[in-house]
Order: C-alpha cells, then structure tokens, then sequence
C-alpha cells in the first residue's frame, strides 16, 4: 500500500492507494474511525457496483453503516439534490457523531463533501473515489460543492475529508470515455508540474490504455502527491493552485459552447494546446516542446483542436465571463517549458482570436 499525506496542520489527511482495498476499507477505518456511523453516499450506478462490496468491508470491522443513493449524473449536482440527502440524513437519525463516505465519481464527491459541510453545520467524512477523474483530482483538496442553474461550481464550500482511499481495481469497470478524462488531468499535471512525470507517460502511454493496474497505481500517486504539493502550499487559491487550471480557461469556455456535449476532458485538451499554443506565439515556450505536449495528448486519443462549428465569438465571451476572471482580465495559465507554467493576464484578445 502507499501512503501519502496531504499537510494542512490539525486538517491534515491520509491518501491510501491499493489494488483491492475497497474491501480493506473496514480495517482502515477501524484504525483511524472518525466517526459513530456511516453514511455510504454514492450515485444510483456506483451503489450498484461497489456499494455492497464497501458495506459488507465496514460491516465486517464491527462499523455501522448504510448505502444512500442519489441519481447519478452532473445533473443531480445541485441544491436540489443537497435538501434531499439533508433529508434522508435527518429522517434516519444522522447526528453530529456520524459521517459519511463519498463512494464515486467527481460529481459524489462534491455532492457528499458540500454536504458533509453543511450537515449539521458540519459532520466528517471520507473520500472513496471510483473514477481516474475523481482518483487523480477532485478527491484531494477539498473543494466541494453544487451547480446552479447560472454556472457549474458556483455554491460550495472548502472542506477537507478525514481520508482518501483509492482503488485502483475499480478502474477495471470504468468506461474508456471516463478513463480519457482522467487521463486530460494526468497530462496537465505532467505539463505543469513534473518534466519526469511528463516522460513517464511518454513511454507508458501504451500500458496505461492498456488499463495495466499496476501502471495506473504509480499515475495515480505521482498526480495526488502533485496535486497535495499544491494545495498545501494554496489551500484556498490565492495564487499557486491557480495553476491547475491550465487547461482551463479556454477548456471551460469550450465546454459551454458545446452546450456541455464535449467531456469535460476533451475540452480541457483543446484548452491545453491553445494555450501552448499562446505561449508559442507570445515567445515564451518553444514550440517543439508545445509539439511534444500536443503528441501526448494525440497519443491518449485525446482531442487538440477546437471544432470549426463551435462559435469563436461566443468563446471570447465566455472567456470573459468566466468565474476566475478578476476585474475584466483573464488570466491565462501559460506553460513556459514541460513542467513549469506561469499566470498572465497579458494576453490581447488578437492574440486568442487567432489561437482559437
Ligand atoms: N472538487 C474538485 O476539486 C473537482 C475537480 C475536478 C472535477 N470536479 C467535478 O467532478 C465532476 C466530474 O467527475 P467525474 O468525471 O468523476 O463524473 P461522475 O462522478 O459523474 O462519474 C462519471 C460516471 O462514471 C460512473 N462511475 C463511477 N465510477 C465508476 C467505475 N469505477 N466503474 C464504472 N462506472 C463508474 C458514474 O456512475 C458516472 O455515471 C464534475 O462535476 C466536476 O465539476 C471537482
Ligand atoms: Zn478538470
């Protein structure tokens, strides 16, 4: 098993990564309990799947716990969602002493963690991601909340887990169309963090398609430790975790125009090579390295140009409009080699005009 550590002081946590240990989760818990009970909160499919499996783990280490079910989809991402497990929790007698497991994809994590921060003003709980999304990314950090009808994200809550247990057997069942958005985030991390790791993947492309599990451990960890570097350092992105936007920017102005059709990892592929594509013509990344960045992500099968249906203006617009544009700029996450990025917001609206 590894081990990792995400250190925020007293909010410090545990990333457990092991093939099989869904069915170990029972005996960690046992060790380290946070709470009197649990709630299993995990979408209709999930439950499905692994619901019985982590049940049965706790059940066996003498810990209460139960399923709760919600429908599974971005859809069910909102508040809507939140006042009905709120609910379910009350009326089954949750109380302060319990917590809950995050059993799922992205889209259970920040459903269980905003709920888990709003629950009786506050409850603990832990992340079991079952998505590479999920295992790479939105399981650490803690940012967690809803969708409402004006924008994605737009209500939510920092709130740290108690712990993260990663399986990486899950993956076994995850549809390939999940798998290539995982794999966009693998690729940023690559590019805005870590040369070596940019290399490895390189050279393992054809293992990790491959699902070899053993391969798809060594990713998962390398992009946790990546990404707890990060917000140990900016918890609350102030400055640094800005950085895991690359991507982005562009990518989420793509998405919306697509009327949200596009994965979101195929948008944030098109995001990354436009802006490699502005560092090239802004002079600071050599465009062979741009050239390798975009191989990789051709390598994935993953998307690199913008489809020439979707309407340029509107992009502009949105790039505007986006949530993390301060003051009317828009910041760009530039890459200045493989590894290393920096924040500009001088960029001329010539210059993404003829990128996009
Ligand atoms: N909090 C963060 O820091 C953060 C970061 C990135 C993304 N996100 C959010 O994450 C969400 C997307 O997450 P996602 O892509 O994991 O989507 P998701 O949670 O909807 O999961 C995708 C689908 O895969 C299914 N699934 C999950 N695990 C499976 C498995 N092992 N085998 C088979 N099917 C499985 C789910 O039932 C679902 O239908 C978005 O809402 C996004 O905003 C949050
Ligand atoms: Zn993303």
């Amino acid at each position: 098993m590894r081990e990792l550590n995400v250190g925020l002081g007293e909010r410090s946590y545990p990333i457990l990564i092991q093939y099989g240990l869904m069915d170990r989760i029972g005996e960690e818990l046992h060790k380290n309990s946070f709470a009197k009970r649990y709630g299993i909160v995990a979408d209709d499919n999930v439950a499905g799947l692994f619901g019985e499996r982590l049940l049965t783990s706790l059940q066996k280490s003498n810990i209460q716990a139960e399923i709760i079910t919600f429908p599974r989809g971005e859809e069910s991402k909102n508040l809507a969602t939140i006042a009905e497990l709120s609910s379910t929790l009350a009326r089954r007698g949750f109380d302060r002493k319990d917590g809950l497991l995050a059993l799922g994809g992205g889209v259970t994590g920040d459903i269980t963690g905003f709920l888990a921060a709003c629950y009786m003003r506050s409850i603990p709980f832990a992340q079991v991601p079952t998505t590479l999304l999920a295992q790479v990314d939105s399981s650490v950090g803690g940012k967690t909340g809803v969708d409402i009808p004006e924008g994605k994200n737009l209500v939510g809550a920092f709130y740290q887990p108690k712990a993260v247990f990663i399986d990486s057997q899950v993956l076994q069942d995850l549809p390939p169309s999940e798998l290539l958005n995982g794999l966009a985030e693998v690729i940023k991390y690559g590019i805005i963090y870590d040369r070596d790791f940019f290399s490895f993947l390189e050279m393992s492309s054809k293992n990790i398609l491959a699902l070899d599990l053993q391969v798809l451990e060594d990713v998962i960890a390398r992009c946790c430790k990546i990404k707890a570097a990060v917000v140990e350092t900016d918890e609350k992105e102030s400055d640094l975790r800005r950085i895991l936007n690359f991507g982005h920017t562009i990518g989420h102005a793509v998405e919306a125009v697509s009327g949200y059709r596009l994965a979101h990892g195929s948008a944030v592929a098109m995001g990354m090579a436009a802006a490699a594509e502005l560092a090239v013509l802004k002079g600071i990344l050599n465009p062979r390295e741009k050239q390798r960045m975009v191989n990789l992500l051709q390598e994935f099968g993953l998307p690199v140009a913008i489809p020439a249906e979707y309407d340029r203006n509107k992009i502009q617009e949105l790039l505007l409009a986006d949530k993390k544009t301060i003051g009317g700029r828009v910041f760009f996450v530039l890459p200045t080699t493989i590894g290393k990025v920096i924040i500009t917001d001088e960029i001329e609206t010539e210059m993404s005009t003829k990128v996009l």
